[in-house]
C-alpha cells in the first residue's frame, strides 16, 4: 500500500460505476418488489449465478462477432491462470446452470427470474453504464409461440404496473439456422455494395457476420442500414409460422406493438423472435429491456435439447422512467438522561425494534434539550423520553413530532399504539 494520501480521483468511484444511496435506494426496492411479486404470479422462482464465470461461456453464447464480446467484456486471468469473465449479461449463465444441474430432469417449470449487475466495458453517457443492473427472466422448454406472447405481456404488465409510459414494443424474427444463412448473404451482398460508406468495424462484420452491421453506434453505418434487406422476406415456413403465432396471441392479449423488421439484437444467439421495449423520447440508449428466443443455446453448450427465452430489462433506465413514491421512513428517538436512563433506554429500544418498530438512541450524551434538536434534524416521527423519573415510574413519555401530542405509559402500551396502522 502506498504511504502517500490517497487523492480524491482514487477515491471516487470508478468511471461508469455509480452508488444507489438511501434516498434513491428506496425506489429500487419498492421497484424489485414489485417486479418479484409480478414475477411470482406468472409462475417464475430465482436462480442465482456467480458474477464471474469462464470467458468461454460468452463466447460460445452471446458470439465472438458481437460487440459486447469483441470490446466490452471485463476479462481478466485469475491465479490459476483461467480466463474469467464479470458477467455482461445473464442469460448464458442461467443456461450454463441448468445444464450443470439438469434441472430440466427435475419436471418443474423452468422459469427462472434474476436481479443483479451486470459488467460491460461501453462508453458511459447517459442511460448506459459499466456496471449495470438487470432484471432477467428466462424460461426453458416451450416451443409454443404462445410462451413468447406472454413474456411480452408480462413485460408490458409490468411496465403499467410501475407506472412507465411513452415505450413503444417492437417485434420481429430474427429467423433460424435453416433461413438465416440466405438472409446473411443478401446482407453481405448489399453491405458490399456501399462499402465505401461503412466504417472499419462495419466492413470486418461484412465478412464474419454481417447482422452484426444493425449494432453499429456510427450513425453513417446506421443509415446505410436502413434500406438493407429486410429478414421478412427470408424467413422459412417455420419461422413465418411461429411469427404469425406470436402476433396472433399479443392480439389476444390486448398488447399493443409494433412489427420493426431491423430489429435483429446486439446478441448471437437469437432464433425466431426478437424483441425490445423503446423509449419515445430517447437517442440511442433508448432500449428499457430487450429479449428474444434461443432455441440453440443449450445444444451448443453440449446440454439437451431444450429451447429458451427470456428478457431483460435494464434498472438504471427502468427506474428513470417510474412513478413510484416510496412512504417516507418513521422511526422513534430514545432520549435519555442519567446513567440508569441510558441502561433503560436501550432495553426500551431493543423491545420497540422486535415489535417491529425502527427505533434510534441517543448516545451522545447531550441535554434533553441538544437531543429533541437532533430527533428533529434526523426527522424522527416519535421522540420517546426516558429521564430518572420515567424509570422510577416505569411509564415514558411519547412525543408524536408532527402533532406535537404527548402520550405517557407503559412501554408496552407506547409499542401498541405504534404497531397500529395509521
Ligand atoms: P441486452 O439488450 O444486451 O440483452 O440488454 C438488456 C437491457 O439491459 C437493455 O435493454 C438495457 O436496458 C440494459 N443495458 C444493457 N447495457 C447497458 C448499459 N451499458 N448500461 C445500462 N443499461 C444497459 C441482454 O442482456 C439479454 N441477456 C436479454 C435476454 C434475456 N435475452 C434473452 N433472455
Amino acid at each position: 500500500m502506498s504511504s502517500e494520501r490517497s487523492s480524491v480521483k482514487e477515491l471516487a468511484a470508478v468511471k461508469g460505476t455509480h452508488d444507489i444511496l438511501p434516498g434513491e435506494v428506496e425506489v429500487w426496492q419498492a421497484v424489485e418488489a414489485s417486479v418479484v411479486g409480478m414475477f411470482g404470479r406468472y409462475g417464475y422462482r430465482e436462480l442465482r449465478a456467480p458474477v464471474i464465470e469462464h470467458t468461454e461461456l460468452f463466447e460460445k453464447s452471446t458470439g465472438e462477432t458481437t460487440d459486447v464480446v469483441q470490446k466490452e467484456m471485463y476479462t481478466f486471468i485469475d491465479k490459476g491462470g483461467r480466463s474469467i469473465t464479470l458477467r455482461p449479461e445473464y442469460t448464458p449463465s442461467v443456461a450454463r446452470a441448468i445444464v450443470e444441474h439438469r434441472l430440466d430432469l427435475l419436471g418443474t417449470p423452468m422459469r427462472y427470474f434474476y436481479i443483479g449487475p451486470m459488467f460491460r466495458y461501453d462508453k458511459p453517457q447517459k442511460g448506459r453504464y459499466r456496471q449495470f443492473h438487470q432484471i432477467d427472466i428466462e424460461v426453458f422448454g416451450e416451443k409454443d409461440p404462445a410462451i413468447d406472447a406472454e413474456i411480452i405481456e408480462m413485460a408490458d404488465s409490468m411496465l403499467v404496473s410501475l407506472g412507465v409510459t411513452g415505450t413503444e414494443t417492437l417485434v420481429n424474427s430474427v429467423g433460424c439456422r435453416a433461413c438465416r444463412p440466405a438472409f446473411s448473404q443478401a446482407l453481405r451482398e448489399a453491405a458490399g455494395g456501399v462499402k465505401d460508406g461503412l466504417c472499419g468495424d462495419c466492413r470486418r462484420k461484412m465478412e464474419t457476420n454481417p447482422l452484426r452491421i444493425f449494432d453499429c453506434k456510427v450513425e453513417a453505418c446506421r443509415e446505410q442500414a436502413k434500406v438493407f434487406p429486410q429478414i421478412t422476406g427470408f424467413l422459412c415456413p417455420e419461422c413465418r409460422d411461429h411469427f404469425a403465432g406470436v402476433r396472433r396471441y399479443l392480439d389476444l392479449y390486448g398488447v399493443a406493438y409494433r412489427v420493426e423488421p431491423n430489429l435483429v439484437r446486439g446478441l448471437d444467439y437469437y432464433t425466431k423472435t426478437a424483441f425490445e421495449v423503446v423509449r419515445l423520447d430517447a437517442g440511442q440508449q433508448n432500449a428499457v429491456l430487450g429479449g428474444g428466443r434461443y432455441d440453440d443455446m443449450m445444444k451448443d453448450f453440449g446440454g439437451p435439447d431444450v429451447c429458451g427465452i427470456g428478457f431483460a430489462c435494464g434498472l438504471e433506465r427502468l427506474i428513470a422512467l417510474v412513478s413510484v413514491k416510496p412512504s417516507p421512513r418513521r422511526f422513534v428517538y430514545v432520549v435519555h438522561s442519567g446513567e440508569a436512563a441510558r441502561a433503560k433506554a436501550v432495553e426500551l429500544a431493543r423491545i420497540f425494534r422486535r415489535g417491529g418498530v425502527e427505533t434510534l438512541v441517543e448516545f451522545a450524551g447531550r441535554g434533553f434539550k441538544s437531543q429533541f434538536g437532533r430527533a428533529a434534524k434526523l426527522g424522527a416521527a416519535w421522540v420517546l423520553v426516558v429521564g430518572e423519573d420515567e424509570v422510577a415510574k416505569g411509564e415514558f413519555l411519547l412525543k408524536d413530532m408532527a402533532t406535537g401530542t404527548q402520550t405517557s405509559g407503559k412501554a408496552e402500551d407506547l409499542l401498541s399504539s405504534l404497531q397500529r396502522p395509521g
